[in-house]
């Protein structure tokens, strides 16, 4: 089933999900982590700041990224992972990776030009699951839920069994990441994004959600129709979910109470 877990605030959210990534690694030094980017995952990179130590091995994979920006766009989610989790937490960067980081690398070897880089666009995707296989797989995934229930940039209708591929973003997507640009127009309107399969087949998959302007959507992931239309829906085909929520983005949950009252009566010795 998918766990709830309603918490008092992002803080405490980012320390209950720290500690199972600690716990994760104490176990498997180089554990592979689903790397998410936006304003939700913040509160975990954050928790996770002062056990820098014990995640120098740990190798990353982001979720997506945008197509189009300027090289070196300090929005670019290549950017955001280096200034929010590589840097603070110390990662090595060359066990970090972000879908198309190497396309500039893979057009050269093609011999440069725009039919060399439009080619190697139009392969990153393959390559970045070619990249995951032979790290293992995800161990954990951090997930935040867009509005329209996207995750990653799986906008609706993307398919369950999708993987790594160039995508468009929804209008809505594009208004509301448009805060982290200096005009909307500057948003791209394609990204590359892990596919649903590609989400599906993480271990264990955590996805936070915070305020209600994402009540909806969660509750549509967690209870809803498993539907391509609310692409967040995926995560009750996965055997190990957990969402971490605050009061605010669980208050549209039907089964609420339950929830909470089997969070507080779990045993210790089951962790999420
Ligand atoms: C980011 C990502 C997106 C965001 C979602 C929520 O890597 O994959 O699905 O998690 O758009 O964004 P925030 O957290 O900024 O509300």
């Amino acid at each position: 089933m998918t766990e709830v877990i309603v918490v008092g605030s992002p803080r405490e959210a980012g320390e209950l999900v720290a500690g199972a990534i600690l716990r994760l690694v104490s176990d498997r030094p180089d554990a592979v982590l689903g790397l998410a980017t936006g304003s939700t995952p913040l509160p975990v990179y954050e928790a996770l700041r002062p056990h820098a130590r014990a995640l120098a091995r740990v190798r990353g994979f982001a979720l997506d990224e945008y197509v189009g920006l300027p090289a070196g766009h300090t929005e670019s989610y290549r950017a955001v992972i280096d200034r929010e989790v590589v840097g603070p937490l110390g990662l090595d960067p060359a066990r970090v990776r972000v879908p198309g980081d190497d396309i500039a690398a893979e057009s050269a070897r093609l011999g440069g030009g725009p039919a060399a880089d439009e080619l190697a666009l139009a392969t990153a995707g393959d390559r970045y699951e070619q990249a995951l296989a032979a790290a293992g797989g995800v161990d954990l995934q951090l997930l935040g839920i867009g509005a329209t229930g996207h995750i990653g940039f799986n906008e609706p209708g993307s398919s369950f069994a999708s993987l790594t591929r160039v995508k468009t973003l929804t209008e809505r997507t594009r208004r509301d990441n448009a805060r982290f640009f200096a005009s909307p127009d500057e948003v791209p309107q394609h990204c590359i994004t892990q596919g649903l399969g590609t989400i599906l087949r993480a271990r264990h998959l955590v996805l936070l959600a915070f305020g209600a302007a994402k009540s909806d959507a969660v509750a549509g992931a967690v209870e809803g129709a498993v539907t391509s239309s609310l692409p967040a829906s995926a995560i009750q085909l996965h055997p190990h979910a957990t969402v971490v929520v605050d009061a605010a983005a669980a208050s549209r949950l039907r089964f609420l109470d339950y929830y909470r009252q089997a969070w507080a009566h779990k045993p210790a010795w089951q962790q999420i």
